[in-house]
């Protein structure tokens, strides 16, 4: 990478931040060569109730696989959230929300989230919900939802946030893997001037579920939609917390209990329930949160992501809250009414930074200078972006665009299993060079290895891997600790493996090259292509499906699918349709293929393994590429595929 393109650090923040280049090469080195000592020093950001004394437990070892930290500690989640702020800060605005039409917005201060918080909370109870029950939450962007994971946490009970965009079949999976008997729901929620079903979905999931009986679905009435209604089953929302005390005592959990679970895609098998705890997560979501953002309490900050994902988790709810922070919650989407929302948005509220996914930045880029035309944005001084790689070009345009120029962009790597940060500029700290997540947070070890798990040192490129844990690392796969080993600590041993593939430069930058497993990132979405084959298997006219990801401009990477039908089924432009909207239901939009290709055959090695290099070249249109054919068990089917795609296109 040339020198060119590096953005040292803005004057105003080497002056005013948090932290300087020098300071952050010292913490790290301290965080590393000490470990102990400085996680047990970032501990205490948080109230405990029962002040920890052991900081780090810790073996990657596969068959002595353990994961602790301040194991001993006892706290609350939600009170760290909200009580300790109400002496001097509960006036202050927790939650900015901005409604779906322009216009709309409400602030809501510590004090009353936290007699909101309460109120659910003792209206959980009331319902039987105990410390320990998984509890789903399927709700759109509005204030019932963080209410929702925090009265959870004050009660000590483990949600299980589930995008709102998921069919009710995968709902019903998720509901059936977490053993949930409730599930706190909308009527229906608002995007982008539509309505979005949520409690039919929620009905239809709940008739689907095989493993587990939910008796109770908590349903706000947000809309004006009449929706069925169950009343041995069904309870509305605004009636149980309108009868209910607005406190509610925290029950006091150990920092390893768990705090939630968020499902998310692997390169095998159905979605994995990722499982976080309390005390390291809050740590680490609330210490990577002021760092990374040099967060000073009284700022605007908007994280523009849903709170199905990690990135709503850490960085709209817990990070921030635990910070006092003012967090902007978004009920929308970037282009509605039209593409200028998001600047009007910053110049409304006078947010001074912006955290949102490359993919979104290029759907803006798409649009020229029209986005930001007319807009100040001069409150505006840190940008941020998550999920995928930003190609330089968008990254330019968004530092052009939003940043006029001089606001840092803070590029961070990470994962649902990582719980925050981890590869990630630091705005007083880190010069940038577009593309590049730059440096490790304070206490990662990453490291790149080849395919036989050596370590390359200097300017290489291979599997990214942490040699070390963090506190707010994933502790198990919910119901399945054997997957969690398989998964994560088995490819290379004694390392924490990412499933990522990432170049190191001469100056230690990262820079992630996207994943080396089976798994897309379709517009900062994870998708398993295991798990869309099985779908697609599933239909009654599919003998056979393999599906890839392919270079899209503004998703990142597109849903390439080759079918091969049953012999009495004949392709059709509505065999096609068909195939799409069946994958839509089974999983949801995120999951719409952007081409389907009927394969007559697919390739495959004599053991009948596909080969996927092959597809993916064919898929990417660099059929000149497609290397080493003469393994295959039939090397004729090539051919097929690649006039196949030439018809296609
Ligand atoms: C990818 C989202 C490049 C990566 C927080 C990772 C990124 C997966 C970046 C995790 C980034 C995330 N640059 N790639 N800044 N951030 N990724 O679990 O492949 O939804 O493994 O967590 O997204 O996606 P997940």
């Amino acid at each position: 990478m040339s020198r060119e393109t590096l953005h040292p650090v803005p004057e105003a923040y080497a002056e005013q931040s948090l932290l300087n280049e020098a300071d952050y090469f010292e913490l790290y080195r301290r965080s590393i060569d000490d470990s102990e000592g400085f996680w047990r020093e970032q501990g205490r950001r948080l109230d405990w109730i029962k002040p920890y004394t052991q900081v780090k437990d810790v073996s990657f070892a596969k068959d002595d696989l353990h994961i602790r930290w301040y194991a001993d500690g006892t706290l609350n989640v939600s009170s760290n959230c909200l009580d300790r702020h109400l002496v001097e800060h509960g006036d202050s605005t927790a939650i900015l929300w901005v409604g779906d039409e322009p216009g709309i917005s409400r602030e809501i201060s510590y004090r009353e989230l936290h007699a909101d918080v309460c109120r659910l909370a003792n209206g959980l109870k009331s319902l039987g919900v105990r410390k320990g029950d998984v509890v789903t939450i399927y709700m759109p962007m509005i204030p019932e939802a963080a209410v929702a994971m925090l009265a959870c946490a004050r009660i000590g009970a483990v949600h299980s946030v589930v995008f709102a965009g998921f069919s009710p079949e995968a709902l019903a999976g998720r509901m059936d893997d977490g053993k949930s008997r409730i599930a706190i729901t909308a009527n229906a929620g608002k995007r982008g001037g539509k309505s979005v079903v949520l409690k039919e979905n929620v009905d239809r999931a709940v008739a689907l579920c095989r493993e587990t009986s939910v008796d109770k679905v908590v349903v706000v009435n947000y809309t004006d939609d009449e929706v069925p209604w169950n009343p041995a089953r069904d309870c509305d929302y605004g009636e149980l917390v309108a009868q209910q005390n607005d406190d509610c005592e925290a029950e006091e959990m150990s920092a390893e209990d768990p705090l939630f679970i968020l499902y998310t895609s692997g390169s095998t098998g159905k979605p994995k329930g990722v499982l976080h705890t309390s005390g390291g997560y809050l740590t680490y979501a609330s210490l990577t949160h002021e760092y990374v953002f040099d967060y000073r309490r009284g700022e605007r900050y908007w994280c523009a992501a849903d709170i199905g994902w990690v990135t709503g988790h850490s960085y709209i709810i817990y990070g921030p809250l635990a910070n006092g922070a003012t967090t902007v919650m978004y009920e929308g989407v970037p282009n509605y009414p039209d593409v200028t929302r998001v600047a009007q948005i910053i110049d409304e509220h006078k947010i001074e930074i912006l955290y949102i996914a490359p993919t979104a930045i290029r759907a803006l880029m798409a649009e020229g200078d029209r986005p930001t035309a007319g807009a100040s944005l001069e409150s505006l001084r840190l940008l941020g972006t998550v999920g995928e790689p930003i190609n330089p070009e968008a990254w330019n345009w968004y530092h052009r665009s939003f940043g006029r120029g001089h606001c840092p962009i803070v590029d961070t790597w990470w994962q649902t299993e990582t719980g925050g940060a981890m590869l990630t500029p630091l705005p007083g700290a880190t010069a940038l060079k577009p593309g590049s997540a730059t440096r490790p947070f304070f206490g990662v070890r990453p490291a790149l290895v080849d395919n036989g798990g050596n370590i390359l040192e200097g300017a290489a490129e291979g599997n990214l891997v942490l040699l070390d844990s963090w506190p707010g690392q994933m502790r198990t796969v919910f119901g399945d600790h054997q997957r969690f080993i398989d998964t994560y600590f088995s490819t290379f041993e004694g390392m924490y493996f990412t499933g990522d593939g990432a170049r190191r430069d001469a100056d230690g930058y990262y820079w992630i090259t996207g994943r080396v497993d089976d798994v897309l990132n379709v517009s900062g979405h994870r998708m398993g292509t295991a798990e869309l084959e099985s779908a697609l298997v599933a239909h009654e006219a599919v003998a056979e499906a393999a599906v890839v990801g392919f270079p899209h401009e503004i998703k990142g990477q597109g849903i390439y699918i080759y079918v091969t039908l049953n012999s009495d089924r004949e392709p059709s432009e509505e065999m096609r349709r068909a195939l799409r909207d069946w994958l839509r239901s089974e999983i949801g939009p995120i999951a719409t293929p952007d081409v389907i290709q009927w394969a007559p055959g697919l390739p495959k090695t004599r053991s009948g393994k596909i080969m996927r290099r092959i597809l993916r070249k064919i898929a990417a249109d660099e059929c000149d590429q497609l290397g080493d054919i003469s393994t295959l068990a039939d090397p004729s089917v090539v051919q097929q595929l690649i006039d196949g795609r030439v018809a296609l296109a």
